[in-house]
């Protein structure tokens, strides 16, 4: 077996994204990787794509182990672009293949390459046999997308689960054990703060059915990153409680400003709640990115925002955060808003308001200061911090 194996005959053929930084407004720090998994048996199965920007790299990695025309099967767990969009080339090459989708993949990959390729659907059980191994399929709906499935690898319990379970990591090596555990769970969690958090009871839900089945996989293979094979309960474990918004006795601070009067209420709101023993961040926009924001949002029970008035509004970069946040949708937090004005206000409430139609439970009816915080005004926002710090403990 070469370090590429995840077991004899099965083989990842991805490719690493070594540069990529800006996935679709996801900040990548560390790139990313496109997983395929090439299953060679009496009958051949290659299990996604790649992006098409790494299409030829990934047809030759194909053909230093196989002939493309004796491909079997194409499997295609997920449409969304990175994994899919190697479809149209390889389908024309791997003459022999047949691609399987679920029902709604199968109408993505047309809405997407057009009606240029036979494909035949798969419900969850449905199973096909590759000789001396089944392939079962398990429907995933919305995680992350209506088309998603799972391919589970019956007799080695292999589960290759498209971008559940992913993160964004391009590594030299393929597996948990060949890299460092605090990269990885950290990677784990951005990716599962930016791209699942909305779907929280989905997934929750989708591990009960997998466990109901009597699937207990001794490895799972991402589409995106590190393998799971030490230790496979662990990501699983992580993923039942981010899934229920389990979070600590820490608040995040996420401001904005212009002249630096909300900078210091956000500084001493952060004193107020340290003194009360809360871990917090504070986080300024523009100079903390969205996606670390959210990452962080995501095992905090506080979210304090605060914002400067400017004409009326928030400041812009709040509108960007509040649209982000709000579609993420995080669960069981207490939110409370604060910011300086210079005459009329506008931003606490236009905030709130944005709050209120999210549905997000607000603690209090925020703080406000005119202009520059003074020293009373700056005990006031110590004091904001500290009652918001008696509310996560309490
Ligand atoms: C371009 C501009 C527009 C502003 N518009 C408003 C406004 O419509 N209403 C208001 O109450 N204050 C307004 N202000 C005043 C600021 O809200 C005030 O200076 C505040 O203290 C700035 O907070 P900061 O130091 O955190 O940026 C405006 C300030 C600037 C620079």
């Amino acid at each position: 077996m070469n370090e590429n194996c995840l077991s004899n005959g099965i083989n990842w053929v991805g490719v690493i994204d070594w540069n990529i930084r800006d996935f679709h407004g996801y900040i990548t720090r560390r790139g990313t990787t496109y997983n395929s998994y090439l299953i060679l048996d009496k009958k051949i199965a290659l299990v996604d794509t790649v992006k098409s920007s790494f299409s030829k790299e990934f047809l030759d990695k194909i053909q230093e182990i196989t002939d493309l025309e004796k491909i079997d099967y194409i499997i295609i767990n997920h449409v969304e672009m990175d994994h899919s969009s190697s479809l149209p080339i390889i389908a024309e090459l791997a003459k022999n293949a047949t691609i399987i989708a679920s029902q709604r993949g199968k109408e993505a990959i047309i809405e997407h390459y057009g009606e240029n390729f036979p494909i035949k659907t798969a419900k969850t059980g449905d199973e096909i046999d590759l000789g001396n191994r089944r392939l079962r399929f398990i429907e995933a709906p919305m995680l992350h997308w209506p088309d998603s499935m799972f391919t589970y690898i019956v007799e080695e319990k292999i589960l290759l689960s498209n971008d559940a379970f992913g993160q964004h990591l391009a590594s030299a090596f393929r597996f948990d054990d060949e890299i460092e555990e605090n990269v990885l769970m950290e990677e784990a969690i951005t990716y599962y703060a930016n791209i699942l958090m909305p779907l929280g009871s989905l997934v929750s839900r989708k591990i009960q059915e997998i466990v109901k089945m009597g699937i207990s996989p001794k490895i799972i293979a991402p589409s995106h990153g590190i393998i799971w094979r030490s230790n496979p309960s662990k990501i699983i474990q992580a993923y039942l409680d981010w899934s229920i918004g389990k979070s600590k006795m820490k608040a995040v601070v996420v401001f904005d400003t212009m002249w630096n009067s909300t900078n210091d209420m956000a500084r001493a709101i952060t004193k107020g709640l340290i003194s009360e023993g809360v871990e917090t961040k504070l986080l300024k926009l523009r100079s903390a990115e969205n996606t670390d924001i959210i990452t962080e949002i995501l095992t905090a029970k506080a979210v304090i925002v605060g914002s400067p008035t400017l004409n009326q509004q928030m400041f812009p970069s709040l509108g960007a955060f509040l649209t982000y946040i709000t579609g993420l949708k995080p669960r069981g937090k207490l939110w409370s808003f604060f910011g300086s004005y210079g005459w009329s206000r506008g931003a606490v409430k236009s905030m709130t308001e944005i709050a209120k139609r999210a549905g997000f439970e607000i603690i209090n009816s925020g703080l406000e200061v005119k202009y520059v915080p003074n020293k009373d005004d700056l005990k006031m926002c110590f004091d904001f911090g500290k009652e918001i710090a008696k509310k996560i403990k309490s």
